[in-house]
């Protein structure tokens, strides 16, 4: 799916974040699995991790973010007519984590409900939000994204175990007067499911699953190099977008090296990257708010700026979405 918006402006006008308390550093790691800090590094460019506790499931890392971004758009909860959170770590398959926290919230009127793409989830969910807002079916959304990916992953297996982490964000997401989300495009691909799943975790039977993430690494690292360039260079064409009007790159946070050879192919400079991997590692649907979160609160993310956010993971999914951003967003980093 690709698309150019038209009609009424939509924009972020709040955005928050949260991580769990605990940070897992690589040193750590070393003594749970056979790696080391020094290969971690240079595979991933991941420094640490934040974990949740035992006691702490997806709402619980969602709530504060959502309550954040909330109080940044200056919404009251009441007012919000629908919540969408992405997530493919819900406290439960039902009731949904969105439906639990409305409740928290106090939002008596909001349609909620969950949404799963993988890693690619909140860019899923704000192209949700913004079609029910531009057709004029809801008045103001709360999108959240977020995963304690910690929770389905084998603490024994040094191939996921090192990459991910846990955290969570939120945006609002209403009619303004300019600017705003100018397009996106999003796609899935089904037949490369297997390089990235949860056997087990539904009602298809599989024999001996332990119900733990399985990847083949080196073909998700294939499909992300491919789709981070295709998807960002397809949204910037469908826009009538250059390269060089984008003034702020916000790539989902799974490896430093993907997002290192995405900007290089596309030819977006370093300092127009918000990178914070190193201290989060791969937070799945939390991955670009958190990003998002980082680039404002560094002064990148200004009223006027061009952002592009392109996001990948399982499913296989991936997506972009092009904003001109409107509103002061410091003050949200986790
Ligand atoms: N510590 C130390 N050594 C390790 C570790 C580890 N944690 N993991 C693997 N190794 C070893 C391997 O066993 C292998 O050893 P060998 O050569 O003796 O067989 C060696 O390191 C190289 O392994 P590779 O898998 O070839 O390493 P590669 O350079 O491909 O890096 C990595 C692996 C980092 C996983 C890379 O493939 C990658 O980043 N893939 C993408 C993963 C990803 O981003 N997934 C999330 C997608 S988003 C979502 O939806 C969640």
């Amino acid at each position: 799916m690709i698309g150019r918006t038209n009609g009424r402006p939509i924009s972020i006008t709040g955005l928050g974040c949260h991580v769990p308390e605990r940070v897992v550093t690589n040193d750590e790691l070393a003594k749970y699995v056979d790696t080391n800090d020094e290969w971690i590094v240079e595979r991933t460019g991941i420094r640490e991790r934040r974990i949740a506790a035992e006691s702490e499931a997806l709402t619980d890392v969602c709530l504060p973010a959502a309550r954040r971004a909330l109080e940044m758009a200056g919404a009251d909860p009441g007012s919000i007519d629908l919540l969408i959170v992405a997530t493919v770590t819900p406290d439960m398959a039902f009731p949904s984590s969105s439906a639990l926290m409305a409740d928290a919230l106090g939002m008596p009127d909001a349609a909620a409900y969950d949404l799963s793409a993988g890693c690619t989830g909140f860019v899923y969910a704000v192209v949700q939000a913004h079609a029910m807002l531009a057709a004029g079916l809801a008045k103001r959304a709360l999108v959240v994204g977020g995963d304690v990916l910690s929770s389905i992953l084998d603490w024994t297996d040094r191939s996921t175990v090192v990459l991910f982490g846990d955290g969570a964000g939120a945006v609002v997401m209403e009619p303004v007067e300019q600017g705003g989300f100018v397009g996106f495009e999003l796609g899935a691909d089904g037949g490369g499911g297997s390089n990235l799943w949860l056997p087990g975790s539904g009602s298809r039977k599989f024999e001996d699953t332990d119900k733990y993430v399985k990847m083949n690494g080196r073909e998700v690292f294939k499909f992300a190099t491919r789709v981070m360039v295709s998807s960002a260079e397809a949204i910037l064409g469908e826009c009538g977008k250059a390269v060089d009007d984008v003034d702020v790159y916000v790539p989902h946070q799974a490896n430093v090296r993907i997002i290192d050879h995405a900007a290089k192919k596309l030819g977006i400079p370093q300092e127009k990257i918000v990178v914070n991997v190193h201290k989060y590692g791969n937070t799945s649907s939390g991955s670009i708010p958190l990003a998002l979160a980082d680039g404002a609160d560094d002064g990148r993310l200004e009223p006027g700026k061009l952002v592009l956010l392109t996001g990948m993971g399982a499913g296989l999914t991936w997506g972009s979405a092009l904003i001109e951003w409107t509103h002061e967003t410091t003050g949200a980093a986790a």
